[in-house]
């Protein structure tokens, strides 16, 4: 039997079984679970899209596989009786109607891009977690007060585009952004079944929405370290991105004596060493990073006359990214006046720092303890969809434990039974949500 006929009897077979059953009492909704062998296949269904010879995947935003992973989700989330639409931005949101038509929408979900060569469960485990809780509700009968809304926000990993096309975040100059695809996030938007020119019409209010809930891998090591099995998330840090330029002068590398150089990649070298030093040098748990690094024209015989780097700062407070921001830059000038070279920064990215909801806190730690799990409240180093939903309602995040704390990697795992308790404690917090908004 090949693939497409185990997943065709799969997926028929998950249609038959969502029969709708008589409403269950308080209760027996306590008892309800989620399938984790279902929450499971998918993942590996999901992990054969864009599948890497290292075992993880490279399933970037605007790719062929994830246009096809896109398609195939959208099935598993038919069967959970959702109804999948792609907004304007390209975002997938499978709705279902509550019983309170005036209520707002609870919105959960993830995401399912990845970046190049990366892991299976970063941003899938959300996803496949929230179209498990949704499919669950359904088998058993639970009709929600408020509508519900599994969102799948489209290129997580560029930089929150989809979510932030929603928060009404996202700047037209960001349009132009080449993504890992090599698509503008323009021509990605369309590639995925979005229209930009209608990209304002997905713009929502503060209000608008009347929860987010999200599940998501630590992608850090301290859950496992600790064997603690659930991370109730307290805020998420703020991302500021730049593009850099040091520009020096492009010279023969053997006829131009060591003391007459203008020497780009030495420059940028020295700025390297200085960003982690800077970095280091403040007290908290502030970030900085040099991901991407290039030097022009790249000949072994010719001394760079330009360098293009990326420079990415974090913190859970945006006033100390813009201070380590200053500070970077000062130096940087200084680095350019010893050897005759200029710097530039261009920003990028912006993703401000934002706390959960303390009220979805208490929500999601209640669910934990109710499921006998344990937990403990940690900020998130990694940015997510949640924090530009943050900013139009109340927003909580659950972690599940990154084995070795390893992320953006082949390497990256987390084990079944984790998950199946991420997405019970998911599961109890839509249904206590659903209860406790308005
Ligand atoms: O980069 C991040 O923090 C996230 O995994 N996209
Ligand atoms: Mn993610
Ligand atoms: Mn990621």
């Amino acid at each position: 039997m090949n693939r497409r006929d185990f997943n065709s009897i799969m997926i028929g077979g998950l249609a038959a079984s969502v029969l709708p059953r008589p409403r269950l009492s308080s209760q027996s909704q306590s008892d309800l679970r989620v399938n984790g062998d279902r929450i499971n296949a998918h993942l590996a269904a999901l992990s054969e899209f864009g599948k890497n010879p290292q075992g993880g995947v490279s399933r970037v935003a605007y790719s062929d596989a994830d246009r096809s992973a896109r398609a195939r989700v959208m099935e598993w989330m038919r069967a959970a009786k959702l109804e999948p639409t792609i907004d304007y931005a390209g975002n997938i949101v499978g709705r279902r109607a509550g019983q309170n038509a005036s209520l707002k929408p609870l919105v959960f979900g993830s995401h399912i891009d990845s970046v190049p060569s990366g892991g299976n469960y970063d941003g899938d485990v959300g996803t496949m977690s929230a179209i498990e809780v949704a499919q669950t509700l359904a088998e058993h009968g639970v009709a929600t007060r408020h509508p519900i809304e599994v969102a799948i926000w489209q290129n997580e990993e560029g930089g929150l585009f989809g979510s932030r096309a929603v928060s009404g975040q996202l700047t037209a100059a960001e349009l132009k952004t080449v993504s890992s695809s090599g698509k503008t996030v323009e021509e990605g938007i369309a590639f995925i079944g979005g229209d930009v020119a209608k990209l304002g019409q997905v713009k929502r209010r503060k209000g608008d929405i009347a929860g987010y809930i999200e599940l998501h891998i630590e992608q850090g090591g301290k859950l496992a370290a600790n064997k603690i099995d659930i991370g109730v998330v307290e805020g998420i840090v703020g991302i500021k991105r730049w593009d850099v330029t040091v520009t020096g002068f492009a010279n023969h590398a053997g006829t131009t004596p060591m003391n007459e150089r203008h020497d780009a990649l030495l420059a940028a070298s020295r700025f390297v060493e200085m960003v982690n030093r800077v970095v280091r040098s403040i007290p908290g748990g502030q970030v900085g990073t040099v991901g991407h690094i290039e030097a022009f024209p790249g000949a072994p015989n010719v001394i760079p006359g330009k360098v293009t780097c990326t420079l990415e700062l974090r913190d859970l407070n945006d006033t100390k990214i813009d201070m380590m921001f200053a500070r970077i830059a000062k130096e940087a000038k200084a680095i350019g006046g010893e050897n005759g070279t200029q710097f530039a920064f261009s920003l990028i990215h912006v993703s401000e720092a934002a706390p959960s909801n303390p009220r979805m806190r208490a929500i999601i730690s209640d669910a934990a303890k109710s499921l006998g799990l344990s937990s403990r409240d940690m900020p998130s180093g990694a940015g997510h969809d949640a924090q530009a939903i943050a900013q139009l309602a109340p927003m909580g995040m659950i972690f599940v434990p990154s084995i070795g704390g390893i992320s953006h990697s082949p390497k990256e795992f987390s084990r079944p039974a984790d998950i199946t308790n991420g997405a019970n404690v998911l599961l109890k917090a839509v249904i206590a949500a659903d209860q406790a908004l308005t």
